[in-house]
């Protein structure tokens, strides 16, 4: 019996491909951009490692594209047919593979958890469960989980910094921003590439308004972050969200253009960060040219695919935007009709799509239309089902702010100065949320209300 680089017990032909297969886990944990490539490693080391084809199949369902979860099954197909020869660890990650092939992601989520009650060391079960639990909007189940594994790692054991990186996430979705922080900076202490860590320092100063801090951050690891893969777009997507709240819009531009969508991507979370970034400078009465075109063109390509709700509300932002609303609306009926075909069925995100994704893309849709008053009807509620969505609430926001948008502009604006003196109280150090709660305050003939907000603005975006 072979041993991984943590001591785990593996079954493989020869330690060349339990190498292979670390030296992959190691870059899928770095964010690398070649996780995928070293599977090759792997294959050729040993094509019969139940492990190998475990790691394939979890790679391809990953990144949330049709063409890549096709083969999973393929590798969960070889993993079925070798488990009988591979140890209780080796077998179960096989049944989470077959979970996740169905759609039953909380199932899925259940077996790595049990893997890590015996095997807290299983670092490949612990680093896709804090996705997954991510994924589905499961925060408490996040923390808890890497609650559970921490007092079992230490500094010397292979991943150690990964660990406490993942344990910093976990804490900041979960409004522990003080021990996030303190945990995320020191896992990019003890390994600078641990760019998952850094961005839970990034989410941290997001949520704390501290956007001066959030660009320093981000500015100083950059020289290691851009070796990292496609994840690093997303690090510079969150500078950009500080250089939107700081109102500096040319930079946010810039970025845009220059270090996020400098070209069109398959990849989802680039995706993501573009679409959000538009609706958010479109709401904000900016003017951003073209730019909808070259990302509905993408999104129009996936009309059919049920992957994830949270992206295909970027998708549908994109469509809806970028002037192609019968594709929009396409994503609404398929999504309608999963529904219909998975119901009572355990695929885990159906309920997601029933009571978070349908009626947010409706209220995405009626934006785009200009019907503000069908927004606000349909967000007043959906706001709260939204957290299934998964994605972080800092991404999750964009929604919130449609529905202020849609008060402002519906002339609502007794329900305006209701929502952002709501949204002045959770974001106390956003200029442009005091600035809006000004406008609506004056609106509503509360002039001396409205110029102490105007003044706590103004001495924000100054300082
Ligand atoms: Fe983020």
């Amino acid at each position: 019996m072979h041993h991984d680089k943590r001591g785990l017990p593996i079954t493989a032909a020869s330690q060349a491909a339990v190498d292979a297969f670390d030296a992959s886990i190691d870059e899928f944990l770095a964010s690398g951009r070649d996780a995928a490539k070293l599977l090759t490693r792997i294959e050729d080391a040993d094509p019969e490692m139940i492990m190998g084809q475990c790691l394939r199949g979890y790679f391809m369902r990953l990144p949330s594209l049709a063409r890549l979860t096709a083969l999973s099954h393929d590798a969960l197909a070889k993993a079925q047919a070798l488990a009988p020869g591979g140890t209780d660890r080796e077998r179960k990650h096989v049944q989470a593979l077959g979970a996740w092939c169905v759609g039953d992601l909380r199932g899925t989520n259940a077996i790595w958890e049990s893997i890590l009650v015996d095997h807290p060391h299983d670092i490949l079960a612990l680093r896709l469960v804090h996705f997954l639990h991510f994924f589905l909007g499961d925060l408490p189940q996040m923390r808890d989980s890497m609650a559970r594994v921490m007092p079992r790692w230490s500094p010397e054991i292979p991943g150690y910094g990964y660990v406490v990186g993942c344990r910093a996430f976990s804490l900041e979705e979960n409004g522990e921003y003080a021990e996030a922080e303190r945990l995320g900076r020191k896992a990019v202490e003890i390994n600078e590439n641990d760019i998952w860590a850094g961005h839970a320092v990034v989410h941290v100063l997001e949520m704390q308004g501290r956007r001066q801090d959030g660009v320093i951050w981000v500015d100083e690891h950059e020289t290691a972050w851009k070796e990292r893969g496609i994840f690093a777009h997303h690090i510079w997507w969150h500078r950009a969200l500080c250089y939107l709240e700081l109102e500096q819009f040319d930079a946010v531009m810039n970025a845009y253009d220059n270090q996020f969508w400098t070209e069109p991507s398959e990849d989802n979370t680039d995706i993501c960060n573009s679409s959000a970034m538009l609706m958010r400078l479109d709401m904000l009465g900016l003017d951003v040219g073209d730019r909808w075109s070259s990302i509905s063109e993408v999104c129009a390509t996936r009309v059919g695919d049920r992957l994830r709700p949270f992206n295909d509300l970027h998708y549908v932002m994109a469509l809806a935007m970028g002037g192609r609303r019968d594709d929009a609306m396409a994503i609404v009926e398929s999504m309608k009709i999963f529904c219909a075909d998975n119901a009572n069925s355990g695929v885990t995100t159906t309920d997601t799509y029933q009571y978070a994704g349908i009626p947010v893309a409706e209220a995405i849709i009626a934006h785009s239309e200009h019907n503000y008053a069908r927004v606000i009807d349909i967000m007043r509620g959906a706001r709260y089902e939204m957290r299934p969505l998964g994605g972080s609430w800092a991404q999750r926001d964009v929604w919130v702010r449609m529905l202020i948008h849609a008060a402002t502009k519906d002339n609502q604006t007794e329900l305006a100065r209701a929502l952002l003196a709501e949204r002045t109280v959770a974001n106390p150090t956003s200029g442009p949320s005091w600035n809006m709660f000004a406008d609506a305050l004056d609106k509503c003939g509360a002039t001396r209300e409205a110029g102490t907000a105007r003044a706590t603005a103004a001495g924000l975006l100054a300082a």
